[in-house]
C-alpha cells in the first residue's frame, strides 16, 4: 500500500506522519519484534536504529532470511533522534512502525471454515503482560487466533512488545461474547472436567476467564464445555498465560498439530 503516510523519501517524516496518523500504525520495539512482523507479512514503511552494521550483524546470526528486507528497511539515526522516536529505547536500538491489519481482513480468517488450529479466547483480560504472551503462545502452536473481550486493546504498544512482534503471525482482535466466531467454546476454569479426559477440536475456541474474576455470565452461557487444569487443593488458580499455555499444549499433544501455512 502507499498512501499520503506511508509515501515519502523521508524516514522521520514518514514516522512522523504515520505515528499521529489515526492509530492505524504500530511501534516495532527491538529487532526481534521487527524480525518477527516481516517474516510473517507485515507492511513496514519505516524502520530506524543507531547502528545499522550491528542490526544487519543480528540479522545474519539469528535472522538471515529476512536479513535483505531489513538491509532495504533499517534506515541509521543519531541516538538522540532515536532516543525521541521511542518511549523505552530497546537494547538492540532498533525500532519500526508496521500497518495494522485490517479489521476486516482478521474477521475473515477467524471465520474461516473449517478451522484448521484453535482460537484462543481472552474473556476481558486485564494485564497487558499477560496479554503478549499468549498473543506470544498462540503465534507458538500455530492457533487461528487471540480474540479479547472486555476494554483491553489487544494491540496496545506493551502487548506488542510482550507478543514480540507476533501479532502478524495470527489473527489479534477485539470482539464481544455475542461476535465470537462459530465453534465449540472450551472455556477453561478450575471447576471443570478434568482436561486430561478430553481431546481438543481443530476448531475450538479456547475461552480463559480475567485475571480479576475469572469467566463472565455472558461467556459461561456461550461455552460447550467447562474445563480444568490439574492443581492440588489449596492452590486458588494459575497465571492466565500459563493456563493457556498448558492448554494449546493439551491440545497439541491431543492431535492438533502446530499449523504451518
Ligand atoms: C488467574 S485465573 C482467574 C482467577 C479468578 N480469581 C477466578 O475467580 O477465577 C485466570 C483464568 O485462568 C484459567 N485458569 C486458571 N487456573 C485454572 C485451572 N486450574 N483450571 C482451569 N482454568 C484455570 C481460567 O480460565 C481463569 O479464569
Amino acid at each position: 500500500m502507499t498512501s499520503d503516510v506511508t509515501a515519502g523519501s523521508d524516514p522521520l517524516g514518514r514516522w512522523h506522519r504515520l505515528a499521529d496518523g489515526a492509530g492505524g500504525s504500530v511501534l516495532l520495539d527491538g529487532f526481534h519484534a521487527l524480525k518477527h512482523a516481516v517474516r510473517f507479512g507485515a507492511e513496514v514503511p519505516v524502520a530506524v536504529t543507531t547502528d545499522r552494521r550491528a542490526a544487519l550483524a543480528l540479522a545474519d546470526e539469528l535472522a538471515p532470511d529476512v536479513r535483505d528486507a531489513l538491509d532495504a528497511l533499517l534506515t541509521e539515526v543519531p541516538q538522540a533522534v532515536y532516543a525521541a522516536l521511542v518511549p523505552r529505547p530497546h537494547p538492540t536500538a532498533v525500532a519500526a512502525l508496521a500497518l495494522r491489519p485490517s479489521r476486516a481482513a482478521n474477521l475473515e480468517r477467524l471465520a474461516r471454515a473449517p478451522r484448521v488450529t484453535p482460537v484462543v479466547v481472552l474473556d476481558n483480560p486485564r494485564n497487558l503482560g499477560n496479554a503478549g504472551a499468549v498473543i506470544r503462545l498462540a503465534a507458538g502452536f500455530g492457533a487461528t487466533g487471540v480474540v479479547t473481550t472486555g476494554t483491553l486493546d489487544p494491540w496496545h504498544p506493551t502487548v506488542v512488545r510482550g507478543g514480540a512482534g507476533l501479532h502478524y503471525a495470527t489473527a489479534v482482535e477485539r470482539l464481544t461474547v455475542d461476535e465470537l466466531p462459530a465453534g465449540p467454546v472450551f472455556a477453561l476454569d478450575p471447576e471443570g472436567d478434568d482436561i486430561r479426559g478430553v481431546r481438543l477440536p481443530d476448531d475450538a475456541l479456547l475461552a480463559f476467564g480475567s485475571e480479576r474474576s475469572g469467566l463472565s455470565a455472558a461467556l459461561r452461557a456461550r461455552a460447550d464445555h467447562l474445563l480444568a487444569l490439574p492443581m492440588r487443593p489449596q492452590v486458588s488458580s494459575y497465571n492466565l498465560a500459563t493456563s493457556v499455555a498448558m492448554t494449546l499444549y493439551h491440545w497439541s499433544a491431543t492431535g492438533g498439530a502446530p499449523h504451518v501455512p
